[in-house]
Formats: structure tokens, sequence, C-alpha cells
């Protein structure tokens, strides 16, 4: 049985919403970054107290422990994802870490001038950087599949695309339109073109469930801070056959097998891309969070943003000078809604939002400017959602954007 996902219960889980200053935040930058909840900062607390030493390194017994630990933690994400292996789960600090350890492994070894790399005008620049970099020392070109006005990935031109294409990255939900791409339609196209797939999942992976061996990508990248982990941990989950014929990321203690005057030869797969003491906390704590999150089950997860999502777009939709970016559908959304209000700066609504009514959104480019310039836009204000959001927080935002209407004299 399931505990059931209810907002104000959940919320008690989480120590920040009782701290005197933040009891009655409305928390919307979720993301950006989630809240932790008790169980995951027990979760660190007691491997600190009770099984800290360092991990593959010690033959004493704490860090035999500590090493069973850190290992568990790698299992009970392959588990989460549906990987075949947790050899193919390497940890990382983060999506943005992962995403660089595929282009620089992978794609500088592999890439030659005039080879094409793809990625979309919806990514955010962790999933473009690195590309550029990776294409400017190859001599690879990049193309960027077009994004419609309506926040949708352009597929009729995906054939065109990828033809000729080594490298298709993507991702699996935008995090400024909420658009939540047909990934398994992609990977099946990059495929038929011989391309390898990196999949950013920073957005999805917290909220809905994701099964990698299904989709069939050869890469997928998600963060644990934004799924009620802490930060500084990451996943890159790598298609087996791939991580074993790469080249190491990074040289250091552990991904070595044997370490000469004249060279040396690496470690197996995933410890050869996990050079230096690993973010054993991390591990602990993602794999707490996927315990926490599971016990509602991403089923559930997903049902609540979705919820959530479809009151942002009704009430939101009835502000006056509203644009709301992205699909109209909240169906073809992740649990967040992205917005220009009239000829208010988004920086100056995320304050007036903060001192008038204690809501934290995020406001910027969000690092995703190619796709804010596609859209004509240089910033907009995003209210992102997660489990302990309710709908009434949702109609406060509603509110609350009226009144900057008034405020700022928009109206
Ligand atoms: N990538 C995170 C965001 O979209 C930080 O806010």
């Amino acid at each position: 049985m399931s505990r059931r996902l209810e907002p104000e219960v959940v919320r008690a889980d989480f120590p920040i919403f009782s701290d005197p200053r933040w009891r009655d935040l409305i928390y919307l930058d979720n993301a950006a970054t989630t809240q932790k909840p008790r169980q995951v900062l027990e979760a660190i607390t007691e491997y600190y107290s009770r099984l800290n030493a360092n991990v593959h390194r010690g033959v004493y017994e704490l860090s035999v422990e500590a090493t069973e630990v850190y290992e568990r933690s790698r299992r009970r994400v392959a588990e989460f994802i549906g990987a075949r292996s947790w050899r193919e789960v390497v940890f990382t600090r983060g999506t943005t870490e992962s995403i660089n350890l595929v282009a620089y492994a992978w794609a500088l070894r592999n890439l030659r001038k005039g080879d094409k790399v793809v990625v979309t005008e919806m990514e955010h620049h962790s999933n473009v950087v690195p590309w550029q970099l990776v294409c400017s020392l190859t001599g690879a070109t990049l193309s960027y599949l077009p994004v419609t006005d309506d926040g949708y990935l352009d597929l009729s031109s995906l054939d065109a695309h990828l033809k000729g294409a080594r490298v298709f990255a993507f991702t699996y939900a935008s995090n400024v339109l909420g658009t939540i791409n047909p990934v398994r339609e992609l990977v099946k196209a990059a495929r038929e073109h011989g391309a390898v797939t990196v999949v950013d999942a920073a957005q999805y992976v917290p909220h809905a469930p994701v099964n990698v061996s299904d989709i069939g990508c050869d890469f997928l990248a998600f963060s644990g801070h934004k799924m009620c982990g802490p930060m500084g941990i990451g996943v890159l989950y790598g298609r087996r056959e791939l991580l074993e014929e790469m080249e190491p990321f990074q040289g250091g203690g552990e991904m070595i097998r044997e370490v000469r005057f004249d060279g040396s030869s690496w470690n197996e797969v995933p410890w050869k891309f996990e050079a230096g003491t690993p973010n054993v906390e991390g591990a602990v704590g993602i794999a707490a969070a996927i315990d926490y999150l599971s016990q509602f089950g991403m089923d559930q997860v997903r049902s609540h943003d979705l919820r959530l999502t479809e009151k942002a777009l009704e009430v939101l939709a009835e502000v006056p000078k509203i644009r709301i970016v992205g699909p109209e559908s909240a169906r073809d959304r992740c649990g967040l809604v992205s917005f220009t209000l009239a000829d208010i700066h988004p920086h100056d609504l995320a304050e007036f939002l903060d001192r008038r009514f204690r809501i934290a959104v995020r406001a910027g480019h969000h690092c995703a400017m190619p796709l804010h310039t596609r859209l004509g836009l240089t910033a907009t204000t995003r209210a992102s959602f997660y489990l302990y959001n309710s709908e009434q927080e949702v109609e406060v935002l509603a509110r609350a954007l009226r009144e900057a209407l008034s405020y700022f004299r928009a109206a």
C-alpha cells in the first residue's frame, strides 16, 4: 500500500517548513532545487554518526560497511530507473557533470571534423555548452532541433536533423516550457540514424516513473537535489557496452587497476568513472530520497504535479496581461509554469511575490538563454511544484499576480 500524498501532511516531513522564519513560505522553486525531508536528513546524519569511513580503500570493518552502504545506494538507484545492472549507474556531482562526462569521455574521442551533434532549442545550458566545447575541439558541427510557437519540439524536421548525426542530446522535460518530450520516439529515430542518445532527465526523474531500459537511450542524466536528495550528487546512467568501451573522464584514485611509471590501466565500470573519494553522503542521501518518494510511488507524484499544473494553467490564464509559455495541455507538461506579466520585469515580480506574499519563484533566463531568444523574451518568471505544494498555494500565486499588476500600475 502506498502512502497517500496529502500535501499538508507531507509538508510536515520537511523541517524547513517548521522553521519559524519559513513557516508560511510558499516554495515554488522546485525546478531549481527541492526541500529535504527529515528522512533524508536523518539518513545522512546516521551515515556520518555510525558508518563514516573512506570507501573501497580500507580492509577494516568500518570501511567495508561504508563501502557496502555506498554500493547499496547505487543498486537502489539502478532499480529505481530500471537499469539492467548497477554497473550502468555512475555517481557524479549532478546532471551537468553527467553530461560533461559523456561529452568529454565519449564524444571528444569519437567525433571527427564534419561530424554532427544535434541538440534542441529548448535545452538547459548544461546540455548546450558541453557540446559547443566538444564541437569546437573536434571540428564537429552543432545543430538545433527547433521549437514550435506552442512549445513543442518540431518533429517535422527531426529526420533531416538526424541525418548523419553522431549524437542526439535532448531534454526529457524542459525546465522553462515544462514540455515533456516524446522520448521513446526521439530515441528510436536517433537509433535509426545511428546517433548516440543523451537524455537530460533532471526535470523528469524526480516527478514521474522512468525506465531507462524501456526508453532504450544510451545515456540519461539527473540530479539528487531536485528529488529531495542532497546537492552535489547526480547520476549518469550509461548503457553497459558504451561505458565499457569508453576511456575515463578524470584520472585519480580508485578509477585505476594498475598505475606504472609508463602508463595505467582502468578499473571496471562504473568505478572507472569515479576518480577520487566519492560523495558517499550524497549516495546515501539520494537513496534515502528514492525511498522517501517510493512510499508514495512515482505515479502518485506525477498525478499530484499534474493536478497542480492543471490548476495553475486554469487560474493563471485568467490573470490579465499574462503570457504563459509552453504547451496548453497540462498533460504535456511536467509540474511547472513560466510566464511574463505585462511589462513587469521578472526580477521585480519575483521580489514582489517574495516580499508581499512569501512566494518563492525563479526569475530570469533559467539557464536557457537560446530558448528565451527563440521565444522573443529575455526572461520569464517560473513557478514549479512538488509534493508539498497545494492547490491553495497556486491560488495565492494567481491572486498575488493580480495585485502585482496594480502595484506596478501595469493593469
Ligand atoms: N536547472 C535548474 C533550474 O532550472 C537550476 O532552475
